[in-house]
């Protein structure tokens, strides 16, 4: 089907420029560079806090006393496990399934289980986001290991978020530096403003749908190569160009016929985003320190071609990928880890979303023919 583009009709393509909601979570200002979480600099909250904590002040709007956190951190533990009949009916998943599909259906499927799946009120929806916080990594270590034909491996209880995740992969406990790594990862991708997926999430829930709908429908919107799944698009690309002397001409002929390169550009910073800055430096401590220099060597090449040929800047997801596949992380799982940390920002947003809500309903200029006459069907050429 084509639309005939009518010049006349002034559409926000993208939504560009629209607001479409307020919000005390997340502030993203593109043209300094910077990014806080309830009016904290995420610069900071790399340097100093966990992924745990800053899901605490992202959801509660202040940093957490040690005994809120800990509450918290009980709450987080306790609902790692999935349901029997979740894993039951995982192991009956097409073994080509991807984690983003598997987890999108896993999370729709874990409403079903869920006593609190109908109830919208603050403290139903609350018991929802750690639930949903907690399970998600299981989801995606549960999958990575059955469509080996392997178990699941049990979470454990006396690990943080970040390790327990990498521990689930494989049944080795990581190194600290490995789990602090993630953890890190995971602050940074916690909450952006109203990106696409958010977006969506606080789209379902405006129309007092529920909140398994609302992360089910922003897991699918995340996996698109456009938004959360740039960061694996990112890593098969380098992979592919195999060598630093492949970089240049790559990136020549990519922009001379108008192909997006994965991880440069981005809607809302006009200078540098400040999680690839950080993710940037990440990947550079982690070459120099484990000695494998040439997924960073090549990033490091490709940022400085592109800048020098188009002036755009990298994102979140173009120095993720080195640093995911230099701790061993397989490249399938690059997104769903975006979508472990993302999800208790889209939670915040659900909820932010039913404190003042109204149903998102844009406008669409209708740009089709018009005054048709029907032909019954034996009369029709
Ligand atoms: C992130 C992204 C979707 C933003 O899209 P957007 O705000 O609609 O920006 P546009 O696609 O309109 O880009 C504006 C211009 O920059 C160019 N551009 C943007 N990103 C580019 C990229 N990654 N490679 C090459 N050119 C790019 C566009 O071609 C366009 O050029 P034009 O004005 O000559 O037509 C886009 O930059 C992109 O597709 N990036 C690659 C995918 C990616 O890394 N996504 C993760 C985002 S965190």
């Amino acid at each position: 089907m084509s639309v005939a583009p009518d010049t006349t009709v002034k559409v926000a393509k993208g939504l560009e420029g629209i607001v479409a909601a307020a919000t005390q979570l997340s502030d993203v200002q593109g043209t300094e560079g910077i990014l806080t979480y309830r009016g904290y600099d995420i610069n900071e909250l790399a340097a100093r806090s966990t992924f745990e904590e800053t899901v605490d002040l992202l959801w509660y709007g202040v940093l957490p006393t040690r005994a809120l956190l800990e509450k918290l951190n009980r709450k987080f533990v306790a609902s790692r496990c999935l349901p029997e009949e979740v894993l039951g009916a995982m192991k009956l998943f097409p073994k080509k399934s991807t984690p983003m599909d598997v987890l999108r259906t896993v999370v729709s499927q874990l409403g079903l289980h869920d006593v609190d799946e109908l109830d919208n009120s603050v403290s139903a929806n609350v018991r929802k986001s750690i639930r949903l916080t907690a399970q998600m990594p299981t989801i995606v270590a549960a999958w990575h290991n059955i469509h080996q034909g392997r178990e699941p491996i049990t979470p454990r209880n006396d690990l943080s978020h970040a390790a327990n995740f990498l521990y689930m992969l494989d049944g080795k406990e990581p190194t600290a530096q490995a789990a602090r790594i993630l953890d890190i990862a995971l602050i940074l991708h916690l909450d952006h403003g109203l990106n696409a997926s958010t977006f969506v999430a606080r789209s379902i829930a405006s129309t007092e749908s529920d909140m398994y709908s609302a992360i089910s429908g922003a897991l699918g919107a995340l996996k698109g190569p456009l938004h959360g799944g740039a960061n694996e698009a990112v890593m098969k690309m380098l992979i592919q160009l195999g060598d630093i002397s492949q970089v240049e001409p790559f990136v020549h002929d990519a922009l001379a016929n108008h192909r997006k390169i994965s991880g440069f550009g981005h809607r809302i910073y006009k200078t540098n985003d400040p999680r690839a800055l950080q993710l940037r430096r990440i990947a550079g401590e982690l070459a120099e320190h484990t000695g494998n220099r040439k997924w960073y060597d090549m990033s490091e090449k490709m940022r400085e071609v592109v800048w020098n040929e188009r002036q755009l800047y990298v994102n979140v997801d173009f120095y993720s990928a080195s640093v995911y596949y230099t701790l061993g992380i397989p490249i399938e799982l690059f997104t769903p880890i975006f979508a472990i940390s993302r999800v208790a920002g889209w939670t915040a947003h659900v909820m932010e979303q039913l404190l003042d809500n109204r149903i998102m309903r844009p406008d669409s200029e209708y740009v089709g023919p018009k005054n048709q006459k029907y032909v019954p069907l034996d009369q029709r050429k």
